[in-house]
């Protein structure tokens, strides 16, 4: 260890400090985020020979250690697609070394050297993690962190952040206890820190994953400065249920656009070094299931098949470890009768040896705990035996680990060699923060007074926010609204709550941060219009006597703009609804407003979490725009929206149901032997709803129009092993610019097993001017036409396939290739190929 030499305490100068002082201005005038933007903040200026001076001895970045750590960071995992070991023929959980480059070597030399000196004790230690607590005033240490700390009982803790406070504490830490061991600050840094973005399924919204990593990378800077090592995102969950509350945490239905989500969020958030002190830890959450929660009800049951545990769970997790995650976080829920904090197969098995990954595995809130309520650990012991053995290397707050592994390794029950992997992953991380050559580094009180709300990221925001708003309907070319008009009304319970803007979520984000829909439209109008106000009703009471000022200022004005939906805290965890319509009396607002209205322009806006069942809503209003929650920049990128500043080009990630009876609805669903018919009565259908969804998948307006090719593809007929080009003309046939995602679904028309109808295998955000054409092209290879066969190999069978493309899940241009010769295994490396980048 580096001690007394590499770690110093100049007044809270630390080795990234010299530079960020010299640079301060340049974080707030936005120039160091443009160097951050692509990955170069350390070369984008040399340090003056002064803090060069300085940092001699205090291992400065050099080139060529920057080179090396890049190396580290550049992570690529492969594995084969055997099948699940069974329970009974399993080997030991994985303890081998990681991978051996020259720079990990000489990493694992430095940890083995610290593992070596360490009591038992104090390696469970390093596998436990402690809860912070939130007082009025900010977060603050328990009571008995500082001594815990001190006697080397905790590792890392969770929801403990800011400079000040996480200096103080890891100053205990390498100074008080024995070990000197750095803690890791860690939080739930879901879609910003205190610049906060829109949630993640609105980001996932705008089918821009370069965008999504600049927003994860905004997060983790402000995050970073705030003393934070490590964030429990992204999640990864695919969800086809709205009525589970954390949809609104993920990135939807769709496994492709879930894989490209996860990616690019690790990217974000860890950056191309962990060493910059910008970057962060990234957790891909929750492994594994969690989404297919029973009923929508949070923590339950799912039943997953292992094709489909495989070909829509599992990928985004794949793709998430393959971008290098460092951490992944076990499920609260339990997978065909084994809970994930005890799964064995799917943790060591599948994350570890299939696909390679070694990061550090965190269980969620005491979920080692629950495997008591779950029924397969009689007491405490079993259950901190069951989840090591199962490859959980962190204990979150259940605090079992360090209670009861101390005696189950002396007794021989638990191997000592079980905890060393799990220590070695914790203290690897730690070292590729380069925590143990200056643990204060995280934590610069200069650095969270620059970046915090800098202005840079607020115009990351805004931009983020614009790009994942997706106009759902525009009957008549209703909107964009005319700047000119005389008057408008904003109404309903939503317009105007600073909270609920910046969903849930939130980090360190404040209500007052953020810009609500009324006072952006009330900045964009000026003063030539007159913006006229009122709630209408409470999101979800039955109080409807606001109604009578509703609708005498729609009578009042000249075009009405309704922001309804639901509040921030109907989604997110335990926040499930067994129906998914407008809550309270919000439609009845929305009715009386409509009927005062007359022919006048009426705009809903939504914001939720979750996609809604709202036919009535769909079938009547003209112009629709769904905003999900949109962070501190709501209502300028609202705004920009409704007064055509910016054109709209968002789709659903997930499909909008007409019916909550209609749960599951997804796109990629089976053809089954009796697909409906309208005039079949014994077809799979309803009798009073129709079968479709109110929006499918994939599905988003934009006030231009833009037409498609017939598609091409490279060849008629390819073999098992060949990858095939498809390409299309896209044209804006619009007078407006505008972005189209040009969506690539693909069917294998018949195969041993039932395939879905079509399945995303590509998208692209396509900037288009008016009348500008350009030619997209996608590759298919092996790896997109293959699936699970009978046997659970992962295989390209030979047969005709489909490909469609276009704006949407539904329709598109479409053509068809075969593939001839025989069935051939093709390793599974993942949805996305080894070297892609947002
Ligand atoms: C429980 C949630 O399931 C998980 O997503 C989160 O990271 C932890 N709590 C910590 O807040």
């Amino acid at each position: 260890m580096v001690a007394g030499k590499g770690w110093f305490d100049d007044n809270h100068l630390g080795i990234d400090q010299g530079p960020i002082i010299a640079m301060i201005a340049n974080y707030r005038n936005g120039f160091v985020w443009e160097r951050m933007k692509n990955q170069s903040v350390h070369r984008s200026r040399p340090l003056s020979r002064g803090i060069q001076r300085r940092l001699v001895g205090r291992q400065v970045l050099t080139a060529a250690r920057v080179a090396a750590l890049l190396a580290a960071a550049a992570v690529c995992l492969g594995g084969s697609a055997a099948p699940l070991a069974s329970q009974a023929t399993r080997p030991a959980p994985s303890t081998r070394p990681m991978t051996p480059r020259a720079a990990d070597r000489r990493m694992d030399r430095f940890v083995d050297s610290v593992l070596a000196r360490l009591t038992l004790e104090e390696k469970l230690g390093q596998l436990t993690q402690y809860r912070g607590q939130f007082g009025l005033t900010g977060p603050q240490t328990p009571e008995a962190g500082a001594a815990d700390i001190r006697a080397g009982r905790v590792g890392s803790f969770l929801g403990v952040h800011g400079a000040e406070l996480t200096r103080q504490m890891q100053r205990v830490a390498v100074e008080e206890s024995r070990a000197k061991i750095p803690v890791l600050f860690a939080h739930d840094v879901i879609h910003g820190f205190r610049t906060i973005f829109p949630v993640s399924i609105a980001e996932a919204a705008s089918f821009d994953p370069a965008a999504v990593q600049r927003a994860a990378r905004v997060a983790a800077a402000e995050a970073a400065a705030h003393g934070l090592h490590w964030t429990f995102a992204p999640m990864v969950d695919i969800a086809r249920d709205p009525r589970w509350g954390r949809i609104v945490e993920g990135a939807g239905e769709d496994p492709y656009l879930g894989s490209t989500m996860a990616a690019a969020r690790v990217f974000g958030f860890q950056g191309a070094s962990l060493r910059d002190t910008l970057s962060i830890l990234a957790t891909a959450k929750h492994f594994v299931g969690y989404g297919a929660a029973e009923g929508g009800r949070d923590y339950n049951v799912a039943e997953i098949p292992s094709r489909t545990l495989r070909e829509i769970y599992l990928p985004p997790f794949h793709a998430a470890a393959n971008a290098g995650a460092r951490s992944v976080m076990a499920a609260f829920n339990e997978v065909d009768g084994i809970p994930m904090h005890a799964h064995r197969d799917l943790i060591d098995g599948v994350l570890r040896r299939e696909w390679g990954w070694d990061g550090i595995l965190v269980s969620d809130y005491t979920g080692v705990m629950e495997l008591m309520n779950h029924g397969i650990a009689a007491d405490s012991a079993t259950a901190a035996r069951v989840a090591v053995d199962a490859g959980v290397d962190v204990d979150m707050v259940s605090n079992f680990y360090m209670s009861h592994l101390p005696r189950e390794v002396r007794s021989g029950r638990v191997n000592v060699a079980v905890i060393d992997s799990a220590v070695r992953r914790v203290l690897r991380a730690k070292y590729e923060l380069g925590l143990f050559e200056d643990p204060y580094r995280y934590s610069s009180v200069a650095r969270e007074r620059a970046l915090t709300l800098a202005p840079a990221f607020i115009a990351e925001a805004r931009d983020m926010a614009r790009r994942s708003i997706v106009l759902l309907k525009n009957e008549g070319n209703t909107l964009p609204l005319r700047k000119g008009l005389g008057s408008i009304a904003v109404i309903g319970p939503l317009a105007d709550d600073g909270r609920s803007a910046l969903g849930s979520w939130a980090a360190a984000g404040r209500p007052e941060d953020a810009v609500t829909p009324l006072a952006g439209i009330r900045q964009a109008m000026g003063t030539g219009t007159r913006v006229l106000y009122a709630r209408g009703a409470s999101v979800d009471s039955a109080d409807t006597t606001g109604f009578t000022e509703a609708v005498r200022l729609t009578r009042e004005a000249d075009a009405v703009v309704l922001v309804v939906g639901e509040h921030q805290d109907m989604s997110a965890e335990a926040r499930n609804r067994a129906s998914i319509d407008l809550p309270g009396v919000q439609l009845g607002l929305v009715k009386a407003v409509k009927a005062a209205a007359g022919s006048k322009p009426v705009v809903a806006v939504l914001m939720n979490g979750r996609s809604l069942a709202i036919p009535w809503l769909a079938d009547s209003v003209s112009a629709i725009v769904e905003a999900w929650y949109l962070g501190v920049q709501t209502g300028p990128a609202l705004a920009d929206v409704l007064f055509g500043d910016y054109n709209p080009a968002g789709r659903l990630p997930v499909s909008f149901p007409r019916a909550v009876g209609q749960i599951p609805v997804y796109y990629n669903h089976k053809n089954t032997g009796r697909p409906p018919l309208e005039r079949e009565r014994y077809t799979s259908k309803y009798i009073d709803v129709p079968w479709t969804p109110q929006w499918p998948f994939g599905h988003g307006l934009s006030y231009t129009t833009f037409s498609y090719s017939p598609v091409r593809v490279s060849a008629n007929e390819i073999r098992p092993t060949d990858s095939v080009a498809v390409s299309v003309d896209v044209t804006n046939t619009g007078s407006r610019d505008g972005d189209e995602v040009v969506q690539l679904y693909v069917r294998d028309d018949a195969a041993t097993v039932t395939r879905p109808l079509r399945m995303l295998k590509g998208f692209r955000r396509v900037p288009l001017k008016a009348g500008e054409r350009q030619t997209v092209t996608f590759t298919l290879r092996p790896q997109d036409l293959a699936f699970y066969d009978l046997r659970m190999r992962h295989v390209v069978e030979p047969g005709t396939f489909t490909v469609w493309v276009g704006g949407s899940s539904l329709g598109g241009q479409s053509a068809r290739f075969r593939v001839a010769g025989r069935v051939t295994e093709v390793r599974n490396r993942g949805a996305l190929p080894v070297d892609w980048r947002p």
